[in-house]
């Protein structure tokens, strides 16, 4: 990682702030110099008169005209300059590890135990995932798990119910994920069971590195498996936490 890439949102919002600060500095610290010498120039002239010497050439007075162009350029400069801080300090996350980066949700093994003790998905929220252990078979021809969603028998989904958007929750009694919305239903697997939802889950690219570190790809959103995909063959295991709508 550079150092320029290691700097926090937080120092590079301060970065930005300091240069407005400095560019409003220099903007009316030029206006306070042109100022002072006009009025020098002005005394230096009404000096001349009174020794009966030529007077020196006047300074060219500024126009209301110019004086609002200027003022409509500087301000426009000072917004650009405000507005692209803002943009960077807003996109800094995702180059730093946040959503939208490839984010390392910990060591494979650390993520399997937390699965198997809590009966419940690993949950990243910074990656706006969920990691499923999946050993899904191939339906057909098809293979629902064929573009790098799966590693090591697991697989990330990505929390954003494909209705519209909701957050979707686990429900640990029915072992399925139950979006509180409008009710759609997803298995284990995040394959549609139930519900308004076009498709199950969306997924992430997922790889596991030499050190069995988890790699999540969240620039990408792979698009979930069709309605009819049930590769776990999996019904629920108790009462849903939302009920059917
Ligand atoms: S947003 Fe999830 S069912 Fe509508």
């Amino acid at each position: 990682m550079t150092p320029l890439l290691a700097l926090s949102s937080g120092t590079v919002a301060a970065i930005v702030v300091i240069v407005v600060i400095d560019l409003f500095a220099i903007f009316f610290g030029l206006s306070f110099a042109r100022s002072r010498r006009a009025q020098r120039q002005a005394d230096a002239a009404a000096s001349a008169a009174i020794l009966g010497e030529p007077a020196p050439p006047a300074p060219k007075p500024v126009s209301r005209r110019e004086f609002f162009r200027r003022s409509l350029v500087a301000s426009v400069l000072v917004f650009s300059a405000e507005f692209g801080g803002a943009t960077l300090a807003f996109l800094w996350p995702n180059l730093r590890g946040g959503f939208g980066s490839v984010i390392n949700a910990g060591k494979l093994d650390d993520i399997l135990a937390f699965i198997n003790d809590n009966d419940l998905p690993f949950y990243s929220g910074t990656g706006r995932f969920y990691i499923v252990k999946y050993n899904g078979k191939p339906e057909g021809d098809v293979d629902y798990a064929a573009e790098g969603v799966t590693a090591e028998g697991i697989m990330p989904l990505y929390q954003r119910c494909v209705h519209l958007g909701c957050r979707v929750p686990f429900c640990q009694q029915s072992q399925w994920f139950e979006c509180p919305c409008h009710g759609s239903k997803y298995n284990t697997a995040g394959e549609y069971k139930l519900g308004p939802a076009p498709h199950g889950l969306d997924r992430f690219k997922v790889t596991v590195s030499e050190t069995g570190d988890v790699l999540v790809d969240t620039a990408e959103v792979i698009l979930g498996p069709p309605r009819g995909a049930d590769t776990i063959k999996d019904p629920p295991s108790g009462p849903f936490c939302v009920a059917v709508q």
